[in-house]
Order: structure tokens, then C-alpha cells, then sequence
């Protein structure tokens, strides 16, 4: 049924950093459009990577209809246009889920340890969603006790998130991409059945190559490494096969 949905346009409802969404004449659909812009360090560091917002809508819609296929429910509709994909509405949980497979970022920062290492197993994470803290580290007794999610919530969110795991690195794999690391967001629909939301991008994860490593993600803008727009089109090519 979904896939034969029309919608018109409505209002914009929130600017974020990397999208902006707009309501639809659907009360629960919305229309996710993807900016160019980015941030990072918490929006200390701004600028603009050209055709961001059209490689992460086509990388994302390639990852939900992958994900779609293998079981896991998620907030996309379908692509409506180079820039726009229509979404479900979802009350977002405000937690980050991140899963690591090989020490990066954040963790490499935490623990002191050096990039690259890989992890014996995968490492699952909760970041409260708050920008004015800069999405602190939590655990499941802040989530519970903070009233963010319920037990039966997180136990399938945890369960889901090592799934999309599993399914990412394999699809990747054969792409030549190192699944370093990514963030997931989760929210409840109308029937508040837990879904998968937001994207999953090279904003959102750490691709590296498989055989010089070379870094193939937002890591190039965060860390000035130059050539950012290559890296996006390089990881769509490999994904979709595509420009
Ligand atoms: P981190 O190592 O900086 O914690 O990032 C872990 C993963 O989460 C990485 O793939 C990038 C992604 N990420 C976001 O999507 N949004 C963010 O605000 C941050 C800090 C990281
Ligand atoms: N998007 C985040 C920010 O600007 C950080 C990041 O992705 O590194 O706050």
C-alpha cells in the first residue's frame, strides 16, 4: 500500500543540522529533506559538503529498503525526490544508539585508546539526545529511571540494533566497506510499535576501505582531511552501484 502513497507538501515543522522536516496533508507522514550542511563537535564546526543531502538520501533509502527486506520495521516510506524521502511520523526516543565494531571517535577518546583497534565483540552505547550537554554517555538505568524508554523498548531496540549490525557489516563487506561504527535512532509510530528512524549515512557512520583503510566518512570533514565530496559519492557508488 505504502508504496503507491501521495502526499502534499505541508508546513515545516524542525530544522536540524542536516535535515528539515515538513508535515504532510497525512498526519503521520512526513517529508525528511536532506541539507547539505554539517556539523560537528556539536555544531562548533559548520560548513557545507556539496551534494551531501542527495548521496545520504539515496545511501539511506538504499539502507532502509535493506533493512526492510530483512525484517527490521523502519520510518521510510519511500524517495520522493533527490533531496526529499517520505518518512512516518514518530515520536523520537532521545536516546542515540551507537554500535562499535572497531575503535573509533568517541571511544577511542574515552578509554585512551588508539584508532583501529578491533573489538572482540561489538560495543553497544547509549548518548542521551541533548545538544546543549553534547549528547552525553548513559546506561540503562539513566533510560529507565529518566522515564526515556521502557524495559520491553530497549530490550528490542538493543536486540534490533545488533541485527542492523550484523546486516550492514555483511552488505558492506562485499562492498569493500569497513563498518567501523554508526548511531541509530529509534521512535515509536502511531501504533507506538518501535521503529527504526532518522538515516544512516556517512553522517552517521564510519566507512572505512577495506584494504588502505582510508577513511570514507563525516571523519573528513570533522578532521579536515579534504576530499569529503568524493568520499560521499565514492561510498553511494560502491552501495547502489550508482552516482
Ligand atoms: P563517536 O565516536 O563520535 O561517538 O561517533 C560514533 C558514531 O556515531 C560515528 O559513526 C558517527 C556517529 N555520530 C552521529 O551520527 N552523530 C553525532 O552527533 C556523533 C557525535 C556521532
Ligand atoms: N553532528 C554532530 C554535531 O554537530 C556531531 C558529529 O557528527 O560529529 O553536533
Amino acid at each position: 500500500m505504502e508504496s503507491v502513497v501521495n502526499v502534499v507538501k505541508g508546513k515545516q515543522l524542525y530544522e536540524g543540522k542536516a535535515k528539515i522536516i515538513y508535515a504532510t496533508d497525512k498526519p503521520d507522514l512526513y517529508i525528511q529533506y536532506f541539507k547539505d550542511d554539517a556539523t560537528a563537535f556539536n555544531a562548533q564546526k559548520k560548513g557545507t559538503i556539496g551534494q551531501k543531502g542527495i548521496c545520504n538520501n539515496k545511501i539511506s533509502t538504499c539502507f532502509f529498503e535493506l533493512l526492510q527486506t530483512k525484517g527490521i520495521d523502519t520510518h521510510f516510506v519511500k524517495m520522493l525526490s533527490e533531496r526529499e524521502m517520505l518518512v512516518k511520523r514518530l515520536d523520537i526516543v532521545q536516546v542515540e544508539v551507537t554500535i562499535r565494531n572497531i575503535v573509533a571517535g568517541g571511544m577511542a577518546k574515552l578509554l585512551g585508546l588508539e584508532e583501529g583497534i578491533e573489538l572482540k565483540e561489538p560495543v553497544l552505547e547509549y548518548h542521551y539526545k541533548h545538544d546543549g550537554l553534547g549528547d552525553p554517555l548513559i546506561n540503562e538505568y539513566h533510560i529507565k529511571a529518566l522515564d526515556l524508554a521502557t524495559d520491553e523498548e530497549m530490550h528490542y531496540i538493543r536486540e534490533r540494533s545488533f541485527e542492523i549490525n550484523n546486516i550492514l557489516k555483511n552488505f558492506l563487506v562485499d562492498r569493500a566497506l569497513i563498518l567501523v561504527d554508526f548511531k541509530l535512532e529509534f521512535g515509536r509510530d502511531a501504533k507506538k510499535k518501535i521503529v527504526l528512524g532518522d538515516e544512516i549515512s556517512p553522517d552517521t557512520c564510519r566507512f572505512w576501505d577495506r584494504e588502505t583503510r582510508k577513511k570514507l566518512d563525516k571523519d573528513r570533514f570533522r578532521r579536515d582531511l579534504g576530499g569529503i565530496e568524493d568520499a560521499y559519492q565514492e561510498v553511494l557508488m560502491r552501495i547502489t552501484g550508482k552516482k
